[in-house]
Formats: C-alpha cells, sequence, structure tokens
C-alpha cells in the first residue's frame, strides 16, 4: 500500500471533481439524443425520477464505501468484507469496465476535437444536412484520423491524471468546470431568444406520455447510471481520496443537481436550435455533431458558437475520462505498489492500443462494417453494448447490496452522517437504505431481465 495516498485540497475541489466525472459526452451529446428518439417530455421526467431514485442512492453508496475503505475499488471491498472475498469481483467488474469505456469514450472525444478543429477553420460549417451527414460520415470511416484523434485525447488525458489528485484532477476541474457552467448558460440564454424556443421548451418539458415506450424506461434508468458515472468504482475511486470529516451526502446531492442541470441545459440549447433549423429531433446520434455545425452556421456569430460548443464537449469528456483512468491507475498504485508515473504510463498505452479497434469501427476493415465481430456488432458498438448492458448495471447492483447488506451496520450509520448535517437526520439515513436496499435492486435486475429479452 501507497502510503502517500492522494486527498482533495477542499470539499468544492472534491465536488467539481466529481461533478465533472458525471458530466460529460453523455450529459452534451447523448442525452439529447435520446430524450429526442423517445419523444420528449415523459421521457425527462422518468429519467429524473431515475435519477433521483436509484442513480443518488448508489452514487452515495459509491462516495461512502470509497471513503470508508480508503483505497481502490478492489482493495475496498476485500478490507470492508474480508480479505480475498468475492466482493472484490465488484471491484475488478469496475476496473475492466473503466479500461473499456474509456477505450472507445476517447475515440468519440477524439470527434468532438475534430469538430472544434473544423469550426475554427470553418470546414465543418457552412453545409446543409445531407452534406453534413457526408461530412460525418467521411469522418466516421476514417481510421487513419479517427486513431489520431483519440491518441490525442488519451495523451491528454494522461498528462493530467499524471499530475496527480491535487494537482492534476483537482486543478482541471476546477479551471474547467466553472468555465463549461458559464459557457452553457450563455449558450441557453443564445438559445432561449430563438424563434424555435417555445417549440423546444414544450418538447423537453411537456408531458407527452404517448410517445415513451417500455424501452424508453429502462433506457432512462441505463443512462442515469452512466450519467451520473456510478457502477464501475470512480465515485468509490475518488471518495476514498475524501477525508473522514467531508459532507459525503451533500456533496452527492451537488454532483447528482449539477450533471442533471448540464443535461437539461444541453437539451434547452440544442432543441431550440434544431427547432429553428427546421431539423428533426429524432435525428439519433448525429444530433450533436451533423445538426449543430448546419444549425449554428446559419445563425449569427455561428462560427464562434460552434467553437465554443465543441471545445465544451471536449471539456467535459476530459473531465470524466480523467476519472476512469484515474481508477485503472489507482487499482495499480494501491493493490500493486505501482509509482503514478508508472501506472499512468502503462495503463494509458495499453488503452490507446485497446481503442484502436473501436477508432477504426466506422471503416470497411476488420473491426468495422465489413466483418461481423462480437455480439453481431461492430466492436466500438459491441463495447458500449457490453459496457452499458452489462458492467455498469452488474456493478451497480453489487455497490447496492454491498453498501444496503454487507458492510458493518454501525460503522456504516456513522460513516454516513460524519460531518454531514442531512446524513445525521434519521429519516435521511433510512430513507437512503431503503433505495439502496430494494429500489435500485429490483430496478436493476429490471434493466438486466431486459438486457436478456425476458422482459
Ligand atoms: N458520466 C460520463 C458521461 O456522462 C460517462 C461515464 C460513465 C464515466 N462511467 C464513467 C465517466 C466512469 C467517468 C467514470 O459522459
Amino acid at each position: 500500500m501507497s502510503t502517500t495516498r492522494g486527498q482533495w485540497g477542499s470539499r468544492l475541489g472534491f465536488i467539481l471533481a466529481a461533478a465533472g466525472s458525471a458530466i460529460g459526452l453523455g450529459n452534451i451529446w447523448k442525452f439529447p439524443y435520446i430524450t429526442g428518439e423517445n419523444g420528449g417530455g415523459a421521457f425527462v421526467i422518468i429519467y429524473l425520477c431515475c435519477i433521483a431514485l436509484v442513480g443518488l442512492p448508489i452514487l452515495l453508496g459509491e462516495i461512502l464505501i470509497g471513503r470508508m475503505a480508503q483505497t481502490s475499488p478492489v482493495g475496498a471491498f476485500q478490507k470492508l468484507a474480508r480479505p480475498k472475498s468475492p466482493w472484490m469481483g465488484v471491484g475488478f467488474l469496475g476496473v475492466i469496465a473503466s479500461v473499456v469505456v474509456l477505450s472507445y469514450y476517447s475515440v468519440v472525444a477524439g470527434w468532438a476535437i475534430h469538430y472544434t478543429v473544423g469550426s475554427v477553420t470553418g470546414s465543418v460549417l457552412n453545409a446543409d444536412i445531407a452534406q453534413s451527414k457526408a461530412a460525418f460520415g467521411a469522418l466516421y470511416e476514417n481510421g487513419m484520423l479517427n486513431v489520431i484523434y483519440h491518441s490525442a485525447f488519451m495523451f491528454a488525458t494522461a498528462l493530467i491524471v499524471i499530475g496527480g489528485i491535487q494537482k492534476g484532477v483537482e486543478r482541471a476541474s476546477r479551471v474547467l468546470m466553472p468555465t463549461l457552467f458559464i459557457f452553457l448558460i450563455i449558450l441557453a440564454i443564445y438559445a432561449s431568444r430563438l424563434s424555435g424556443f417555445p417549440k423546444a421548451f414544450n418538447f423537453v418539458f411537456g408531458f407527452h406520455t404517448h410517445d415513451l415506450k417500455p424501452a424508453g424506461v429502462l433506457e432512462a434508468l441505463g443512462h442515469s447510471f452512466f450519467s451520473l458515472s456510478v457502477g464501475m468504482g470512480a465515485m468509490l475511486t475518488y471518495g476514498s481520496y475524501l477525508s473522514k470529516h467531508d459532507d459525503i451526502v451533500a456533496a452527492s446531492i451537488a454532483t447528482t443537481v449539477l450533471d442533471t442541470l448540464v443535461a437539461l441545459l444541453a437539451c434547452v440549447i440544442l432543441f431550440p436550435i434544431t427547432f429553428t433549423a427546421g431539423i428533426a429531433p429524432s435525428s439519433g446520434p448525429g444530433l450533436v455533431f451533423i445538426n449543430m455545425p448546419v444549425a449554428l452556421a446559419g445563425l449569427p456569430g455561428g462560427a464562434l458558437l460552434a467553437t465554443v460548443f465543441f471545445v465544451l464537449l471536449v471539456f467535459a469528456a476530459i473531465t470524466s475520462s480523467i476519472s476512469m483512468l484515474e481508477v485503472i491507475c489507482a487499482y495499480f498504485i494501491d493493490e500493486k505498489g505501482w509509482s503514478r508515473k508508472k501506472a499512468v504510463i502503462t495503463t494509458s498505452i495499453f488503452i490507446f492500443l485497446l481503442g484502436i479497434p473501436s477508432a477504426l469501427s466506422g471503416g470497411k476493415g476488420f473491426f468495422g462494417a465489413g466483418v461481423t465481430q462480437i455480439v453481431g456488432k461492430n466492436w466500438f458498438d459491441a463495447f458500449d453494448y457490453l459496457a452499458s448492458n452489462w458492467m455498469l448495471p452488474l456493478g451497480g447492483l453489487g455497490i447496492a447490496l454491498f453498501a444496503g447488506y454487507r458492510i458493518d451496520a454501525a460503522a456504516r450509520a456513522a460513516d454516513f452522517a460524519d460531518g454531514s448535517r442531512l446524513g445525521k437526520l434519521l429519516f435521511v439515513y433510512m430513507g437512503w437504505l431503503q433505495l439502496i436496499r430494494f429500489v435500485a435492486p429490483i430496478a436493476i435486475l429490471f434493466i438486466i431481465l431486459h438486457a436478456i429479452g425476458v422482459v
């Protein structure tokens, strides 16, 4: 065990880092497009319920386990259960999920780099929808370009994580997160003055149940995990760098509120622009990369707005990717006694290599559309499917059950309340316990049964 473990410099630093982990491509790229595909309103409300009743309790459980154990996920489960306890499988699953998700997340972040550069030079603007679609398709198929952007993004991630907790992760989050909030609010004000705003507002916040299908409910649940970064030990690891007297109840609530606000803000920005440009809201994963440039190109100051928007997307992605890399490195630092430098360099090279097939997935070659790969999908889609449908729900289930039934009850109650005014209220603690023991596991079981086609 390393004797000089990192610690957060301040409570705000921790909240910004945790919010930085949660807020990412999931909020700005994925949430708006799945909202669009599921018809808006009702999906948003279901999502908010999933966040409050399942996501938040598990987030709190993860941070609690991390803080109690003060070590990486794999060690944490052994420390709080017993050495070599099978529970450590949950920790291992988290480390593996982080490797898998980071390897393809970096490729999508690479697209955001491409669109940032293209907004500055203007090469991705001035296109109509057909041209924009073709441009995105050309990027998707260009394996070499994807590998280059992927390597650049992994390099930047490694550079921050090598700096350690306070000098790397916390410092980056302290600068990047407030910048992100400020610019998103400016963009939202801009969007609120567009002619498509009322229609967009009604689309996102109106209650249209007829468009919501059962699959949408499950998608909302799965996405609430992904968005809050729970189920793979990332929040557990960040929690392990907290001191005993930090208020984890308030920090979890703050993280959840910020994450949700950014997802909603992204909708409030994207849909007015989309409606004003007369584009359908249900255009899938291309909503950001295909529609935004077209929509913005037609607006005054569009090139500048597009640049700001895609830079923010890169920022949001990097404060998430550093937390994934941190989980993986914490394992080697805490369990194997590696130096931070050795851990970061070795693991990021490995993840870079593992991401290459995802970067090549859009092409016609071995990993892409030409040859059917794992579970009938190309490599990129297969990784996303395995992580979202299997690894995160299973990890979340493990965390909920461990926090709800396995850890010492007296220590759990004391740690929950330590340093927290809210945590000392009995109904808050009992409410959380019921959610994590019953509501969360049942909901997750439901996702898993859906994934194997039973319900
Ligand atoms: N929450 C991130 C996003 O919304 C993605 C993510 C999922 C993540 N699991 C994670 C980030 C674990 C960091 C750690 O984009």
